[in-house]
């Protein structure tokens, strides 16, 4: 998933240094964000496989990451909120808790994005990404678009994700009675990913989502990574 980001990303632009502050130099900044986008979303993909103790390893990793040493003070309090968030990942007790969890993550990610100029995101050439064959594919591609747009406060992307989940028909092999309902949980909630605008409402329709494959999976014993 990090080389889809990479070709995300290949419009990256230089980042713009205040008057005031001295940030470190972009490609400094840029591997580190790698580095947190790859334990965050190894932490997502853990997730959606159904496994807690993974998450809860890559919130412990991401919690003890130093950060680069001259960062501009005001980027301080966001890496101490996402450092929180972290442990709390590192601390979840099931997998609705670390889905909350990863999702809360998100946002600290997100919240600085905002804030600061972040990752520079391509929807339109994110849209030509081959999603492969069936629904389970698209499921997993929207919700990491979902996952993508949120993190990075880029709503192009959000917007592709909710599309791209939206339209994830297609079969999969017959499923045990006792996860029927979480097969329509799981289109009613992507229908929802559609309707959400605010913040908060994006952050609840993600985790809940998050929740539904997570539970799934674990039930019938799918592994997706
Ligand atoms: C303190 C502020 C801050 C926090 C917190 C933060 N980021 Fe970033 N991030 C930035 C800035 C600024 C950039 C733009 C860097 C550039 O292109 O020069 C960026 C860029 C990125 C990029 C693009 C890097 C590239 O190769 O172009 C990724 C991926 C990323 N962030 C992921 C994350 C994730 C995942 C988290 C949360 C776990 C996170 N970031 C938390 C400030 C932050
Ligand atoms: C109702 C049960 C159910 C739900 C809900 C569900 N899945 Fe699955 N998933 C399956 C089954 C069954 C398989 C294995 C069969 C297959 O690969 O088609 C699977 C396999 C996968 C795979 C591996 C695919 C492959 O080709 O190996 C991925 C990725 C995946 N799911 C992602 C997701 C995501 C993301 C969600 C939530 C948005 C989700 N799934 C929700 C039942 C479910």
């Amino acid at each position: 998933m990090h080389l889809v980001f990479a070709l995300a990303a290949c419009t990256v632009q230089p980042a713009q240094a205040g008057p005031t502050t001295h940030p470190a130099p972009t490609w400094k900044v840029q591997a580190h964000m790698d580095h947190h986008f790859d334990m965050a979303s190894d932490a997502l993909f853990a997730v959606m496989d159904g496994d807690v103790e993974a998450a809860k390893a890559k919130g412990a990793e991401l919690s003890t990451h130093k950060p680069l040493a001259d960062v501009p003070e005001s980027w301080m309090i966001q890496l101490v909120e996402m450092q929180s968030a972290s442990k709390e990942l590192a601390k979840s007790t099931d997998l609705a808790d670390a889905s909350h969890d990863v999702v809360a993550l998100g946002a600290t990610c997100r919240a600085c994005h905002a804030a600061s100029k972040g990752p520079v995101m391509d929807a339109k050439n994110l849209a030509k990404i081959s999603l492969g064959e069936g629904a389970m594919a698209r499921h997993q591609w929207g919700t990491f678009l979902l996952w993508l747009g949120y993190m990075g406060a880029n709503e192009d992307v959000w917007k592709l994700g909710t599309d791209t989940i939206g339209h994830a028909d297609g079969s999969l092999p017959p499923l045990p009675e006792g996860v029927k309902a979480l097969e329509e949980k799981a289109h009613r909630l992507a229908g929802n990913a559609g309707k959400a605008t605010t913040t908060a409402e994006k952050a609840a329709v993600l985790s809940d989502l998050l929740t539904t494959c997570a539970t799934c999976h674990s039930q019938i014993g799918v592994k997706v990574r």
